[in-house]
C-alpha cells in the first residue's frame, strides 16, 4: 500500500525540487481570525498575498493544511466526503501562470518515479466555460494545454461542452475528456460563484482533475447520463487549480489583480485514494486504523455494505472532534464547541443504531487517531488523555439522554404534530416533520436535527420542503445577535471579509495593546468578535475599567490610528516571537513557525505586535476612527467592550 508518509514524501520532494518554499499550516481554528469558523482550504491564509502583498516566502508555496468544512457533515457517509482533510495545495503569486500549473500538475499526478503514477487513462478535467455576464471567455488557455499534455502520451483529448449538471445529465461523455462547465462548477472562491462573493474577495476561474472509477457503475438516480461532474461516485475530483485573477468591486464589477496567481488544492485522501486504485478514501491508512477499532468494538465488519455509513460517519467525525479538542475546542452550545458535540452525538448515535454499540466507545478511537497522525501532529498524542477524558464525559452525558430520546422523539413528533399541524406550507401528509417541530424537539431534548431527522426517517417520517430553513428560522428567532451572526458563519463557511471587517480587525490590536498600557500587564484578551458594524472585545481585568481609563484607551486609539502607522508582518519560529514580545491568545495553541502582526515601521518598535493570521489595513490610516460605545462585565473579572 502507497501510505500517506509516502504521499506527503513525495509532494514535498517534487516542490522543493521546482523552488517553491513550505508555508506552515494554520490552526484548524483560525486565529483573530472573524471571517470563518474554521480553515476550510491550504489558500485561506493566503489572501492578503493572493491580493498582491508580497509573501514573506516568496513567489512559489505549496503546504498541506488541516482543514474542517462543517457545511458538508450530513453528506458524510458516502466514499468520498469527509468533514476533516487535509489540502495539499501548491500557489503562484504572480509568478508562473496556467501552462506551468497544469504541467506541473499532470507531471505530478502521472509521473510514475518522482509524481503518483495515476493512469493519464483514467484523468478527466473541466475548465470554465466563460460566463455571458461579465464577459469573462472560456478557457482556452487551459483547454489547449491539456490538449498538448494529453497528446504527449498518446490521448486524443477531445473537448466537449456541457454547461451545467443538468444539460450534463442530458449529453453524457460523448467521447470527451476536457469539459467546459459555467461558474457554478468551474470558478472558484470562498464564497462561491461570482455573485455570491464579498467585496475585496478574490477568486477565479479554474481547472479540476477527476479520476474515473471503472468499477463504480453510474447511478441514475443523479442524472440520466454520467459526466466528470455527476454525483455518483463514479469520477472522484482529485484536485482544482484556480485561476485567481480577479477581485470583486463593492459596485459588483471584477477588477483584474495587479498579478495573476495560481491556487491549487486537492484533497490529501483522495489522491492517496487514487494511487491505491481505490474509490473509496475510508480504504486508506488515514483511516484503515480507525475502521479496525470500531469493527472490534462493534464485532461487525467494514466490508458488510450495510455497516459502511456508519463506520465512515463515525470515523470521518471522531477524528475531526479529536483533532479540535487536542486544541481545546471542547463540546458546547456554541460557534466550534457545537460543532464538536454535533460529531460526537452523531457518532454516538450511528455506534448505537447501526452498529449496536452500547457502551461508551468513542475514548478508544483515540489511539487509532493518534498513530495515524504520529508524525504529523503530534500535539493528538500529548493532549491524548485530555481527549479520553472529554469524549468519555461527553458520551456518558448524551447516552443518558440518548436511550430516553430514541424511545420519546417519534411520540414527541407525533404529539407535536398533532398539536401543531404539518406546518404552513400546505403538507398534510401523515407523519411529516417540519423545521419548527425539529427546533422544538432541539431545544427540549438537545438533539441536534440531524439526529432527530435521522431517528424519524427510521420510524418512516418524512419531511416538509423548507424543514432546513425554518429550522434555522426558528432557532434564529431564539438567539440573541451575537448568536446569530455565528451562524452565519456555520452555513456557509465564510462571514464577510469586507474592508470594514479588516478595519475592526486591525483596530482591536490597537485596543489590546492600549488596555494593556492603561490598565497594566495583566489584561488578558479572553475572546474577540467582529462584524461588519462593530468589534467586541472580552478582556480579563483586575478591576473595572473607570470612565476615564476607557477615555484614555480610546484616545490613544485614535493617535495611532491618525499616525498613520504602518501594518505588517513577519513569519518567524514560534521562540523569536514570545521573546520580542508579541502578544499571543492562551486559548490558542500555535505551530512552531508563527506569524506576528506588528504595527510601527519596525518590528523592534511596534507599537503592537501580535501573533496573529491577518488578513489586516496596510496603515492604520485607513481605519479612520474608533469609539468605544459599551462596556460591561461578563464574568468575575471579564469585561466585554464594543467599538465601533
Ligand atoms: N482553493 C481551492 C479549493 O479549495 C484550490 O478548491
Amino acid at each position: 500500500m502507497f501510505t500517506h508518509t509516502d504521499f506527503r514524501n513525495r509532494y514535498d520532494a517534487f516542490w522543493k525540487k521546482r523552488a517553491h518554499s513550505m508555508v506552515p499550516p494554520i490552526p484548524l481554528v483560525p486565529q483573530n481570525d472573524p471571517t470563518t469558523l474554521f480553515t476550510g482550504s491550504g489558500m485561506q491564509q493566503l489572501v492578503p498575498y493572493l491580493l498582491g502583498e508580497p509573501h514573506p516566502l516568496g513567489k512559489r508555496l505549496y503546504n498541506v493544511q488541516p482543514c474542517l468544512r462543517s457545511q458538508d457533515i450530513e453528506e458524510i457517509g458516502d466514499n468520498r466526503h469527509t468533514t476533516f482533510f487535509e489540502m495539499v495545495g501548491n500557489w503562484s503569486l504572480g509568478d508562473y501562470f496556467k501552462d506551468e500549473q497544469i504541467e506541473f500538475v499532470f507531471d505530478f499526478f502521472t509521473n510514475k518515479t518522482y509524481g503518483l503514477g495515476l493512469d493519464p487513462n483514467r484523468l478527466y478535467v473541466s475548465v470554465f466555460s466563460g460566463s455571458g455576464n461579465d464577459g469573462i471567455a472560456e478557457d482556452e488557455t487551459s483547454i489547449a494545454k491539456w490538449k498538448a499534455l494529453f497528446a504527449g502520451v498518446n490521448i486524443e483529448a477531445k473537448h466537449v461542452r456541457l454547461f451545467d449538471e443538468e444539460t450534463g445529465g442530458k449529453l453524457g461523455m460523448q467521447g470527451g475528456r476536457i469539459f467546459s462547465y459555467n461558474a457554478k462548477k468551474n470558478w472558484w472562491s470562498r464564497a462561491g460563484v461570482p455573485e455570491n462573493m464579498p467585496p475585496g474577495e478574490p477568486g477565479g476561474p479554474d481547472t479540476e482533475c477527476f479520476y474515473l472509477f471503472p468499477s463504480v457503475p453510474h447511478d441514475t438516480k443523479y442524472g440520466e447520463n454520467c459526466h466528470p461532474n455527476c454525483d455518483c461516485g463514479r469520477f472522484i475530483e482529485i484536485g482544482n487549480s484556480v485561476f485567481m485573477q480577479f477581485k470583486k468591486n463593492a459596485d459588483g464589477s471584477f477588477s483584474e489583480l495587479p498579478k495573476p496567481n495560481v491556487d491549487f488544492g486537492g484533497g490529501l485522501e483522495r489522491l492517496l485514494a487514487a494511487v491505491n486504485d481505490t474509490p473509496d478514501v475510508f480504504m486508506t491508512d488515514l483511516y484503515m486504523p480507525i475502521l479496525e477499532t470500531i469493527e472490534s468494538v462493534s464485532g461487525r465488519e467494514y466490508a458488510d455494505e450495510t455497516n459502511k455509513k456508519a463506520f465512515r460517519i463515525i470515523a470521518d467525525h471522531i477524528k475531526g472532534a479529536i483533532m479540535l479538542i487536542t486544541m481545546d475546542i471542547f463540546p458546547s452550545n456554541k460557534e466550534q464547541g457545537y460543532v464538536v458535540r454535533r460529531m460526537l452525538r452523531r457518532s454516538i448515535w450511528y455506534g448505537r443504531h447501526y452498529l449496536n454499540i452500547g457502551e461508551n466507545f468513542l475514548e478508544k478511537l483515540v489511539d487509532p487517531v493518534v498513530a495515524i497522525y504520529g508524525e504529523v501532529y503530534p500535539e493528538a498524542a500529548r493532549e491524548a488523555e485530555k481527549t479520553r477524558k472529554v469524549l468519555n464525559d461527553e458520551e456518558t452525558r448524551f447516552r443518558r439522554n440518548l436511550e430516553k430520546g430514541m424511545h420519546e422523539v417519534p411520540k414527541i413528533a407525533a404529539r407535536y404534530q398533532r398539536e401543531h399541524g404539518s406546518g404552513g406550507t400546505g403538507n398534510t401528509m401523515a407523519k411529516t416533520a417540519t423545521g419548527r417541530m425539529l427546533f422544538f424537539i432541539y431545544e427540549s431534548y438537545g438533539f441536534p436535527p440531524d439526529l432527530t431527522v435521522a431517528m424519524l426517517e427510521d420510524k418512516g417520517w418524512s419531511f416538509d420542503k423548507n424543514f432546513e430553513e425554518d429550522f434555522q428560522n426558528a432557532k434564529k428567532a431564539h438567539q440573541d445577535k451575537s448568536r446569530a451572526g455565528a451562524e452565519g458563519k456555520f452555513k456557509g463557511g465564510l462571514a464577510d471579509n469586507s474592508e470594514q471587517v479588516l478595519r475592526y480587525h486591525t483596530a482591536t490590536h490597537l485596543l489590546h495593546q492600549a488596555l494593556f498600557d492603561v490598565l497594566g500587564a495583566e489584561v488578558k484578551q479572553e475572546g474577540s468578535n467582529i462584524t461588519g458594524e462593530r468589534l467586541r472585545f472580552d478582556f480579563r481585568a483586575a478591576t473595572r475599567p473607570t470612565p476615564e481609563q476607557i477615555a484614555e484607551v480610546e484616545r490613544i486609539v485614535n493617535e495611532k490610528i491618525s499616525a498613520g502607522i504602518p501594518v505588517q508582518f513577519q513569519m518567524m519560529p514560534k521562540e523569536k516571537a514570545e521573546k520580542v514580545g508579541a502578544k499571543s491568545f492562551f486559548k490558542e495553541k500555535y505551530p512552531e513557525t508563527v506569524k506576528v502582526y506588528y504595527i510601527g515601521t519596525t518590528l523592534e518598535d511596534a507599537y503592537s505586535k501580535e501573533f496573529c493570521g491577518g488578513p489586516h489595513v496596510a496603515n492604520t490610516r485607513e481605519i479612520g476612527s474608533l469609539t468605544i460605545t459599551k462596556i460591561e462585565k461578563i464574568g468575575s473579572n471579564v469585561f466585554r467592550l464594543y467599538a465601533q
